[in-house]
């Protein structure tokens, strides 16, 4: 029989750990399924649309203090249904199009099930923040069962990844509570970055561009 252990969730940790299984199982077959596109891509374009991807489960520390801040109590049950970014993957583009390229494709996998879907590149935060963000579910098969597993997908470019993590780490420096010229010269800075992602794409298609038209010289 498995032993049975108290675990900080007032559940038994066997639970805990199957529960993590999943979460990280469910990484490794959104990772998959990312770069699988990202090679078709790269076949039929002849370019990458992804520069890098990060993914993490998120850290039991970070969801208990996640479920608190939203009023609800640690458990099992409580992290399945409330805590949506558990396992958690970004994606970092060049540009701003690929961003959609990407979102699109995702969209039409057949076994993912999307959830909710929020362009903060549309309408950016308030903090200026900027990324578009898909929350979907994938199938675990198990040997006994199927777990439909929810998945956090951040799509951002190099610049916004850049605004994001610099941001982030100034708002925990000051626990949200940042000087306010701070907070402008950051909202200032999202600005800029938009500026840079845009100019970074026409300049793509003139590239682009400026090659066909050598190429169809004599
Ligand atoms: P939480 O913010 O995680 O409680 O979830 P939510 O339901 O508000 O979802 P939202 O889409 O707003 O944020 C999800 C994730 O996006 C966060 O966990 C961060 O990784 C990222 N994010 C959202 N807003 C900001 C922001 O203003 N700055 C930075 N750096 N990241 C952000
Ligand atoms: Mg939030």
């Amino acid at each position: 029989m498995l032993q049975h252990t108290q675990g900080s969730f007032g559940e038994d940790v066997d639970s805990w750990k199957t529960l993590m299984f999943i979460y990280s199982s469910a990484l490794k077959e959104v990772n998959t399924k990312l770069e699988i596109l990202n090679d078709e891509f790269k076949h039929v374009h002849q370019y990458n649309p992804i520069e890098y991807i990060k993914s993490r489960v998120k850290s039991p520390e970070s969801i208990v203090k996640k479920l608190k801040r939203h009023g609800y109590e640690s458990s099992i049950t409580n992290m399945i249904e409330h805590v949506n970014d558990i396992a958690g993957i970004r994606i970092v583009c060049s540009f701003t199009s690929d961003i959609y390229r990407m979102a699109e494709m995702i969209g039409k996998q057949n076994d993912l099930t999307i959830v909710s879907v929020k362009d903060y590149i549309k309408h950016p935060k308030k903090s200026g923040y900027k990324s578009y963000h898909m929350l979907v579910t994938i199938p675990i098969f198990m040997s006994d069962r199927v777990a439909d597993t929810k998945v956090e997908i951040q799509i951002r470019t190099m610049a916004m990844d850049f605004w994001a993590s610099l941001e982030h780490k100034i708002y925990y420096k000051f626990e949200g509570n940042a000087p306010g010229y701070i907070s402008r010269d950051l909202r200032e800075c999202s600005g800029i970055v938009s500026m840079l992602d845009a100019k970074m794409l026409s300049l793509n298609e003139a590239i682009l561009k400026a090659k066909r038209e050598q190429e169809e010289q004599p």
